[in-house]
């Protein structure tokens, strides 16, 4: 590694001892990081991104705070882009991972120790990250910054239900269940993974207002409600609109089908344990009920109500609610 990915692992490290710290929900600690609770990983992963990272004008961000659909919407933006590429019959969201299809930004360049793998991606680079947009470097943020992002969130009463059922999935066997009255709590005080939950939702909801060329905003619900009409904002908003002849061929139906929780919680490569030691999470993991307002099976009316008023006075005058 040359002299400045050095300067930014010694950076981190000296850096790491001094941070807040709060129990993790699952494998990892918790440390506080210019406002953001993010694992060690994630925060190496930051400031790498930020010193190191080279953004290209074709590039395309799939952000999301963890738990709001990630997985959705990586499939969804990479059959939308890659559209004239394959056939829906024999296509690659059918058959591989969508971990591998798309990378973690931030795993993978703490994995690697420097952005080299990604410099190596063919453009248009397709990344997928759970980096809150104020811990990006300015250069890929401000104005005449060239790359675009694509966000989706989720009521948060859906998202800590999904977090809470996701963390036992993948908590180590020696821990015993993280309880959801723990999760609630920890949730409330905006300690989770990427938390609080609101001022990663906030600071891509004004970007996108500032910016709306360059970020896309998204909720869940409203991806659930009206897929197509999401399908075609996205592939406007990436400058790939859909031609009459694919309207009358169907692609904007084969691209809902193929990113559905019905078909790609079915698939193979989705059912089985794909868990290893460089993977701990199986591809499993990620697929649930994908339903929304499940929260009513789980959260009692009073948590509900707290949730909920949090909400509202973090949204308070953002003209953005759930
Ligand atoms: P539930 O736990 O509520 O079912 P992420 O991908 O950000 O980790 O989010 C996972 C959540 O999205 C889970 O929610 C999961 O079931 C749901 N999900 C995964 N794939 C989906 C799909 N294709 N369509 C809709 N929801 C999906």
């Amino acid at each position: 590694l040359d002299e400045g990915y050095q300067k930014t692992h010694k950076n981190f490290d000296e850096l790491l001892p001094t941070l807040p710290t709060r129990k993790g929900w699952w494998m990892h600690q918790l440390f506080q990081y210019q406002g953001f609770w993010l694992s060690a990983f994630g925060i190496r992963g930051i400031m790498l991104v930020h010193d190191h990272f080279k953004p290209r004008p074709t590039d395309i961000i799939v952000a999301t705070s963890p738990k709001c659909g990630t997985t959705w919407l990586k499939a969804l933006v990479f059959s939308i882009i890659n559209r004239d590429s394959y056939d829906f019959s024999d296509h690659p969201l059918s058959k591989a991972s969508h971990q591998d299809l798309m990378i973690l930004l931030e795993l993978h360049i703490h994995g690697s120790g420097s952005t080299s793998l990604v410099d190596g991606l063919a453009s248009p680079r397709v990344i997928s990250t759970h980096i809150p947009y104020s811990l990006f470097p300015e250069r890929m943020t401000e104005g005449s910054s060239p790359c675009r992002f694509v966000y989706l969130c989720r009521d948060p009463k859906d998202v800590l239900v999904s977090k809470w059922h996701f963390s036992n999935k993948v908590r180590p066997e020696e821990l015993p269940p993280l309880t959801l009255d723990e999760a609630f709590e920890s949730f409330c005080q905006g300690v989770s993974h990427e938390g609080p939950f609101w001022d990663h939702v906030l600071g891509y909801w004004k970007a996108s207002l500032e910016s709306p060329e360059k970020v896309l905003f998204f909720k869940y619900e409203d991806v659930k409600k009206q897929p197509w009409g999401c399908v075609r904002k996205v592939a406007e908003f990436l400058g790939v609109p859909f031609s009459e002849e694919e309207e009358n061929k169907g692609v904007v139906g084969e691209i809902v089908k193929l990113c559905s929780f019905e078909k790609m919680s079915s698939l193979d490569v989705n059912k089985r344990d794909t868990r290893n030691r460089e993977r701990p999470v199986s591809n499993s993991d990620f697929f649930r009920k994908g339903e929304v307002r499940d929260w009513v099976n789980h959260l009692s009316p009073q948590m509900a109500e707290k949730l909920d008023q949090i909400t509202e006075q973090k949204l308070q005058g953002t003209g953005l609610s759930f």
